[in-house]
C-alpha cells in the first residue's frame, strides 16, 4: 500500500458530514489545480475557521501533474497550521468525479483521503457494483466514498449534457443500502459551469424532491455539485474588462443557504473561483497592457479569490467557525 492520508494531516469526510448533518452546515468542497488556488483556499478557511474539502478532478490531474497536487495539499496541511498558530483546520483530499475502479485506487493508494466514484452514467445496476467495489476497497484504508445517482446538465471533464436526469428519490436507499456510500451526490437541477439556466426561465432548484430524499434516507449526508451561483458582478466585471460572458447564471444564494440547513452536507464550487480570477486579471491587464510580471496579475486573482471563498463559507454554507469543533 502507498501513503496514507493520515501520515500527510489529512482527515476523511465522516466526521465533517456527520457534523454537518446535525449541525446545519455545509463542508465547502473547492477545487484546486495550482498554487494560487491552493493558497486562497487555505487562508480563507483558515480565517473563517472552515473545515474544507480540497478537489482534485481528472483535468486538474492532466494539467498540472498528480503528484504535484498532492504535495500542495501536503503543503496545504502545514501553511494551515503556519497560519493559524499551530492549531491547523480538517482538510481532507478528495478525488472529483472518479469514473474507473482504476482511478480511485490510483488515488487512495497516493494519499487521497475521500474519492468520488461517479457511476450515475451507467445503468443503475452497474452503477452500484461499481461503486460497491470502490467503497469495499477505499474502506480499507478508512477512505471515504461519493457516490452519484442521477445525471447533471452542464460541462463535465469531456462530458457535456444539456439535460437533467434528476435523482429519483424511489432509488436512494436501496443505492446507499447496497453500496455502503458514505454520501450520495444527487441531481436537483444544479449544473457544472457558468452557464447552468437559460435566460428567461425559473433559476431554481428542485428542493421538493431533496426533501422526498432527505425522508427516505434521514440524516445521510447528500451532496451537491454544479453549485456555483455566478455573481453578476464579477460577470459584469469580466464583460467590463474586455471579456464575453454573456447569459451566465448560477444558483442563488439563498437556495443554497437553504439546502445547507438541510442534510446537504457538502457543496462543490469551482465556476464562481474562475470567475473571480477571470475578472481581477482581466481588469490588471486592461488597465495596464504592459504588465507581464505573473505575480501582478495572480496576485489579484488569489486576493479575488480568497474573498469569495470567505464570503461563501460565512454568508452560503455556514461553515465558518466550525473547524474547531471537527479538529476536537
Ligand atoms: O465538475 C467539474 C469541476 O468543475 C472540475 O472541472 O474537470 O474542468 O477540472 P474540470
Ligand atoms: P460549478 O461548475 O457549479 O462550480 O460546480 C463544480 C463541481 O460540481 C465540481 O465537482
Ligand atoms: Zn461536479
Amino acid at each position: 500500500m502507498g501513503i496514507s492520508f493520515s501520515s500527510l494531516g489529512l482527515v476523511n469526510t465522516r466526521k465533517m458530514f456527520a457534523k454537518a448533518v446535525k449541525g446545519g452546515f455545509a463542508i465547502p468542497a473547492y477545487n484546486f489545480n495550482n498554487l494560487e488556488q491552493i493558497q486562497a483556499i487555505i487562508s480563507a478557511c483558515v480565517e473563517t475557521e472552515s473545515p474544507v474539502i480540497l478537489q482534485v478532478s481528472s483535468g486538474a490531474r492532466k494539467y498540472a501533474n498528480q503528484t504535484l497536487l498532492r504535495y500542495l495539499a501536503q503543503g496545504a496541511v502545514e501553511y494551515a497550521k503556519e497560519l493559524s498558530k499551530g492549531r491547523g483546520i480538517p482538510i481532507a483530499l478528495h478525488l472529483d468525479h472518479g469514473d474507473t475502479f482504476e482511478l480511485c485506487k490510483d488515488c487512495i493508494e497516493f494519499g487521497f483521503s475521500s474519492v468520488m466514484i461517479d457511476g450515475s452514467h451507467h445503468p443503475y445496476e452497474e452503477n452500484v457494483k461499481l461503486t460497491k467495489k470502490v467503497v469495499e476497497y477505499a474502506h480499507q484504508h478508512d477512505v471515504t466514498v461519493e457516490g452519484e445517482l442521477g445525471m447533471l446538465a452542464g460541462v463535465e471533464d469531456a462530458v457535456s449534457s444539456d439535460k437533467h436526469v434528476f435523482t429519483s428519490p424511489e432509488e436512494v436507499e436501496d443505492f446507499t443500502k447496497r453500496t455502503g456510500v458514505d454520501s450520495l451526490a444527487i441531481a436537483i437541477g444544479t449544473s457544472h459551469g457558468a452557464f447552468k439556466f437559460k435566460p428567461g426561465t425559473d433559476p431554481k432548484i428542485r428542493i421538493d424532491i431533496l426533501r422526498e430524499i432527505e425522508k427516505r434516507i434521514p440524516g445521510f449526508p447528500i451532496v451537491l455539485h454544479g453549485s456555483s451561483s455566478v455573481p453578476q458582478e464579477l460577470i459584469e466585471k469580466i464583460n467590463k474588462f474586455g471579456g464575453k460572458m454573456d447569459n451566465a447564471i448560477g444558483i442563488s444564494e439563498e437556495q443554497l443557504r437553504d439546502a445547507a440547513r438541510s442534510a446537504v452536507c457538502k457543496i462543490n464550487i469551482d465556476s464562481d473561483g474562475r470567475l473571480a480570477m477571470t475578472a481581477a486579471i482581466r481588469e490588471v491587464f486592461y488597465k495596464n497592457p504592459a504588465e507581464f510580471d505573473p505575480r501582478k496579475y495572480l496576485g489579484p486573482a488569489r486576493d479575488a479569490l480568497k474573498e469569495l471563498y470567505k464570503h461563501k463559507n460565512v454568508h452560503v454554507l455556514g461553515s465558518a467557525g466550525k473547524a474547531p469543533e471537527i479538529m476536537g
